[in-house]
């Protein structure tokens, strides 16, 4: 028998809820139901879209039948997150008509997720957006907080705008088809949820590896609700990243330098993807605290050992030099007045945001790997 769905609730001034579970593409009532207009437009990727399109598509015009939809289909990749591309989302938009009663549906990655999102956010000054996520770091983070953006060659995610969704729909059974690789980059950003607050999940998951990498579909769904969990938590009560949100990005500030240093990719390729980034910028994190006295190498190590048990990278890859990735952290939107803020930590589950630190000691790290 298919399990229920579970949902977690998502509160603050603009509550929605985040349902998780196999099989949801297919509800067609349920994907209709946060739907207020005549229009919605179906923002994918093409290799997301030949699975998974004319399954929403159907379903929700069974639902609506009086429904007016659209889609538009970007190149699968961190490479599409473009402003060309969010001006070519706009453009669908345009040529169907939306009204501002509109809806966005994202149903891809997070590049998708981040992009359709900023559409929606901008499109008439904002309409709705639902998120429907394929990916596990989709479904685990950037589906969930209202987060959206393009990268610019400068840095990532420098354009965009706080927008949350009107529903997050998480089929689980998607991920089925998810490439192993992928799967890991989702499992970096669990772990982080670990690392930044929960000693007793980070345990968990050093318990749950086979299970999790081969994909058991208890173990993905406890790992999801955990993670949403976490992140519905932090940003209903830090909705705009004014204090502890930027929590949320351990690892990033280091891991969005190695993204923006190697290149924004097609996927397959040996770029790292943003959960491999992130594994590593997480570890550099950890070895950061631990020279600045924060924090035990144990520590570090035990963080190194769970994303090395994950199949996750933990080293910076060779070719990408210290100066540069340091010039790239400079550019991070956590920093002010010129100062590098970094989110480190007192060890697992004890994350914390730091103003001010010193530069040498990151290029100390940077440098060691
Ligand atoms: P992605 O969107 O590029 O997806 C990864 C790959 O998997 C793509 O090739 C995609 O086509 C494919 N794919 C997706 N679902 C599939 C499925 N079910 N079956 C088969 N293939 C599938 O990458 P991602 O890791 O999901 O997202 C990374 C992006 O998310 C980055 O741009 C990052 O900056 C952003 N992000 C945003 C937030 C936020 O809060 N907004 C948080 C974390 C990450
Ligand atoms: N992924 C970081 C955030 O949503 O704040």
């Amino acid at each position: 028998m298919t399990p229920a769905p579970r949902t977690v609730a998502v509160g603050g001034d603009r509550p929605y809820p985040i349902a998780i579970g196999p099989g949801l593409l297919d509800e067609g009532p349920r994907l209709a139901d946060p739907l207020r207009g005549r229009h919605a437009l179906l923002v994918s990727d093409d290799r997301v879209a030949p699975l998974y399109l004319e399954r929403v598509r159907r379903a929700l015009q069974a639902a609506r039948p009086d429904l007016v939809i659209a889609d538009h289909v970007i190149p699968a990749g961190e490479a599409s997150k473009t402003l060309q591309h969010f001006g070519a989302t706009l453009q669908a938009l345009a040529g169907l008509g939306a009204t501002r009663d509109a809806t966005v549906l994202a149903l891809g990655g997070g590049v998708v997720g981040d992009l359709a999102g900023f559409a929606a956010a901008c499109w008439m000054r904002g309409v709705d957006c639902v998120q429907l996520p394929t990916t596990l770091l989709a479904m685990v983070d950037s589906s969930v907080g209202g987060k959206t953006a393009v990268d610019l060659p400068q840095g990532k995610n420098l354009v965009g705008a706080f927008h949350p969704p009107r529903a997050v729909i998480a089929d689980t059974g998607v991920l089925r088809t998810l490439p192993p690789r992928e799967l890991r980059a989702g499992l970096a950003e669990v772990i982080k949820y670990g690392g930044i607050g929960d000693p007793a999940f980070f345990q968990w998951l050093q318990a749950q590896r086979d299970a999790l990498l081969a994909g058991d579909d208890a173990a993905l769904a406890q790992a999801i609700a955990r993670s949403c969990e976490h992140k519905a938590a932090i940003v209903e009560r830090d909705p705009l990243e004014k204090g502890e949100r930027a929590l949320l990005n351990l690892g990033h500030t280091f891991g969005h330098a190695i993204e923006t240093a190697q290149g924004y990719g097609a996927p397959d390729n040996a770029n790292l993807n943003h959960g491999e980034a992130v594994a590593v910028g997480m570890v550099l994190a950890a070895r950061l605290s631990a020279l600045l006295g924060m924090a035990d190498t144990a520590d570090t190590d035990a963080l190194r050992d769970l994303l090395l048990a994950y199949g996750l990278p933990v080293t910076i890859p060779a070719g990408l030099e210290a100066d540069a990735l340091l010039a790239h952290m400079r550019l991070d939107k956590k920093n002010l007045a010129g100062r590098l803020r970094l989110v480190l930590w007192r060890g697992i589950g004890k994350a914390e945001v730091v103003p001010d630190v010193d530069e040498s000691a990151v290029l100390a790290v940077l440098r060691g790997g």
